[in-house]
């Protein structure tokens, strides 16, 4: 028989390095006994012989290292036996992997998709009070994950909230950030935990403000914002209420609903600003990853005119601000000579994250995907519902997706206004950087125009709305 002692539950390099060394010295999964430090690893107390050492080595799929990474922080005693079966069925099978029937690879494939669903819910829920400390502020966050994934996920955090001073308190392991190194500490409880502060308050005005009832869908909500965490949630304390009186709410919106376009702004200020805090954090597709921060639109937020564009490029990567490279100075000339003050008007995007390809070291602009534009709709929905715009113009085919949600073609849907369920306008035109890559130079000058003429087109419509 063979121990193998781990050294904490998440131990992935412990458990690989042992595992190498086992699996080339063919020893059977049947022999060895996993222990997790000092707990008793088996009834029968026996020292066990320690892991044969590795020499040479097989290699094994990218696919199985990530799947063994998320399974392994899964709650399950029996993760390390599983995972280490499949590694020697691998060695002698290497097709394995693209055996998706296999019942050994489907269950170690459940608890990897168990610990990565832990992994999200931790992202979304985490929600931090602050806490003096002091003069200086902390922001202190108590969560409750079903697995072992708080080491996972505390590099997410710094990245994330690099510049605060922050705590996340779990009941096995709590983490803290000093704003520049990371450390640990031993598990807390939720009394640890401060219980409410300022920013609170306005978390939660923002909250009941996007509430919309005519969309309510109790199920829905329950299976992405499962009831376990709504204890931490300070907006979750409103869920009853607003839910009880949605139906009345309903009601009444469809009683009052306007006729005509919806007549200008909500008193909307803070629930902007707290929907763009929350953007900033955002993690609704992989585009974050790779990108520098949220671009979120901006502009006044009584914008008779909303201009919808495809994505941030690099320039927007870096400042933070939508159109302010090439193609953003396009569009500023054109709308100078359309006689439309961008000033007035709020300028956002479909997709909040720059997609780009590295080839060498310059980031190479891509299309965002179906789903990327279908994940980031759930901030411009909502950036929509709080200007209440009375026109909504779309620069190109993947922010005409973004505002009709369907794709369209941009040469048969120019230049007519449509009407949008908010009772908004809506319009279509390209996007300024199809005129920059236009290589033929008289061509260019013809679309153009033909741009400079449609937001001309469209700024009257604006003032014949107001
Ligand atoms: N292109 C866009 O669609 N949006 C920007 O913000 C910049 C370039």
């Amino acid at each position: 028989m063979h121990r193998v002692v781990l050294i904490a539950p998440d131990d992935f390099e412990g458990w690989r390095d042992a595992a190498r060394g086992l699996a080339m010295a063919r020893v059977d999964p049947a022999d060895i006994v996993w222990q997790i430090g000092d707990s008793p690893g088996d009834l029968f107390g026996d020292a066990g012989l320690p892991p044969p050492r590795s020499s040479g080595g097989f290699s094994v799929s990218r696919a199985f290292i990530d799947l063994a990474q998320s399974a392994l922080f899964h709650r399950d005693p029996e993760r390390f036996a599983l995972l280490y079966a499949l590694l020697c069925r691998l060695r002698d099978r290497p097709g394995l992997m693209e055996d998706k029937a296999d019942p050994l690879l489907r269950r170690v494939d459940a608890l990897a998709k168990a610990v990565r669903r832990d992994i999200h819910k931790m992202r979304a829920f985490v929600r931090f009070r602050e806490v003096g400390e002091g003069d200086a502020l902390r922001f202190v966050a108590w969560f409750e994950p079903e697995h072992h994934i708080v080491r996972a996920n505390a590099g997410f955090f710094v990245r994330r909230f690099a510049a605060m001073r922050w705590s996340i308190l779990t009941p096995e392991l709590s983490i803290h950030w000093d704003g520049e190194a990371l450390s640990e500490g031993p598990g807390a409880t939720r009394q640890d935990a401060p219980d409410g502060d300022p920013v609170e308050a306005l978390w939660k005005s923002y909250y009941a403000a996007i509430f919309n009832p005519a969309r309510l869908k109790t199920g829905a909500m329950l299976s992405e914002m499962p009831k376990k965490y709504w204890r931490n949630l300070p907006e979750a304390a409103l869920i009853p209420d607003l839910v009880a009186g949605a139906q009345r709410r309903e009601a009444a919106m469809i009683a009052t609903a306007p006729k005509a376009p919806p007549a200008g702004p909500t008193n909307s200020a803070a629930a902007w600003g707290a929907l763009r805090t929350e953007a900033m954090r955002c993690t609704r597709c992989p585009l974050h990853q790779g990108a520098t921060q949220t671009v979120f639109g901006e502009g006044p937020l009584n914008a008779p005119l909303f201009f919808i564009g495809e994505q941030p490029g690099d320039q927007e990567d870096l400042a933070g601000r939508p159109f302010v490279g090439p193609a953003g100075q396009l569009f500023d000339a054109a709308l100078a000579e359309a006689g439309v003050d961008r000033t007035r008007a709020y300028v956002t995007n479909a997709v909040k994250h720059f997609k780009y390809e590295l080839r060498g070291k310059r980031r190479i602009h891509q299309t965002p995907d179906a789903g990327e534009v279908q994940a980031c709709r759930w901030w411009l929905t909502q950036e929509l519902d709080i200007l209440r715009p009375r026109l909504v113009v779309a620069l190109g085919a993947t922010a005409a997706r973004a505002m009709l949600g369907k794709a369209v073609t941009i040469s048969r849907t120019r230049g007519q206004p449509i009407a949008l369920d908010s009772g908004a306008e809506g319009w279509v035109t390209v996007h300024p950087s199809y005129l920059l890559r236009l290589p033929d130079a008289a061509k260019a000058a013809e679309e153009r125009a033909r741009f400079v003429d449609e937001l001309r087109m469209i700024g009257e419509r604006a003032k014949a709305l107001v």
